[in-house]
């Protein structure tokens, strides 16, 4: 659920306006293992350099000015090691979930956190309309200055969590084993890529659409030519369904991603649901 608070922005340029906006002390959580690490937007201010750039972005189909902090920065403070790490999770206001690589990162260095779009009418940020959806990017936005990373890296919006996994812990229960079919690994790969954002499997994952493991696996009470139909084009089954449409997918994808569903249904981890 969207926990919004009514805050009279009080920052003197914004003024006059009462409006629905994050609180300016709404912190961004960094969670590192079991330690949880609050950052506000002053202490990121007074130990990282400001950085602002332009950036055409793809969801408001123009140029828009970010400010914010690297978040490789942000990761130091923390005092992680981006060497020991293999993927970090962005959690958001909304129930999303964005798994990244950390490869990603070490070649774009310069992705940042941002906290305010400069020009911004009402709040931090313009809103984000896609469809019949609106969002408020706050009150942290992940932005690349590579317009061409849009689609293909993580742009997280309402971000107010970062969970580094120092070891594969958090997906290794999610992980086929190494000898089941290549079709099932690469359904893995898939499915933490492009589905777990938005699904839970066992309960680990983003929990804007359902979990698909417990107690039944969906594969248990979904044949598969419903699954590819509706995978491959979820609104022509619901107006407004909240999972987007992927046109990108190859039927192959979305065999090997059922597949993968198949496999975890006999990997269930039942007692989580205790
Ligand atoms: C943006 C979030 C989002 C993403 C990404 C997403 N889904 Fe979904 N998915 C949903 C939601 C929400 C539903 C609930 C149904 C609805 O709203 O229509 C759903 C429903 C489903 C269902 C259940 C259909 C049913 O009849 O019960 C399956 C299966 C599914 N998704 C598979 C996938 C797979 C596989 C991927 C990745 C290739 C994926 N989803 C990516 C949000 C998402």
């Amino acid at each position: 659920m969207v926990k919004k608070v009514v805050a009279a922005l009080s920052l003197s340029f914004l003024v006059t306006h009462v409006s629905w906006a994050w609180s300016p002390e709404q912190p961004l959580e960094v969670k590192l293992g079991q330690q949880t690490q609050s950052f506000t937007l002053k202490t990121l201010l007074a130990e990282a350099p400001e950085q602002s750039f332009t950036v055409f972005n793809d969801a408001y189909h123009k140029k828009q000015t970010y400010d914010g902090v690297r978040l490789v920065d942000i990761l130091r403070l923390a005092g992680v090691d981006i060497n020991q790490v293999n993927e970090i999770t962005f959690q958001c206001a909304d129930g999303y979930r964005a798994v990244m690589n950390i490869d990603i990162l070490k070649k774009y260095p310069d992705a940042v956190i941002s906290y305010r779009q400069k020009g911004a009418v009402g709040g931090d940020f313009d809103p984000i309309v896609e469809g019949k959806k609106i969002a408020d990017p706050s009150p942290f936005y992940l932005v690349w200055p590579q317009q061409e990373t849009y689609g293909l890296f993580p742009w997280p919006h309402q971000v107010v969590g970062i969970d580094v996994a120092m070891d594969d812990s958090t997906y290794a229960h999610l992980k086929p084993a190494a000898d089941t079919s290549a079709s099932v690994q690469r359904g893995y790969e898939l499915f933490k890529g492009a589905c777990l954002a938005c699904h839970s499997i066992n309960l680990t994952g983003g929990v804007i659409g359902p979990e698909l493991n417990i107690p039944m696996n969906i594969t248990e009470y979904r044949d598969a030519e419903y699954l590819k139909k509706f995978i491959r084009n979820p609104d022509s089954f619901r107006a407004r369904s909240r999972m987007t449409g992927l046109p990108d997918l190859t039927d192959q994808n979305i065999e090997d991603a059922i597949s993968y569903l198949e496999y975890m249904k006999s990997h269930k981890q039942l007692e989580k649901l205790k």
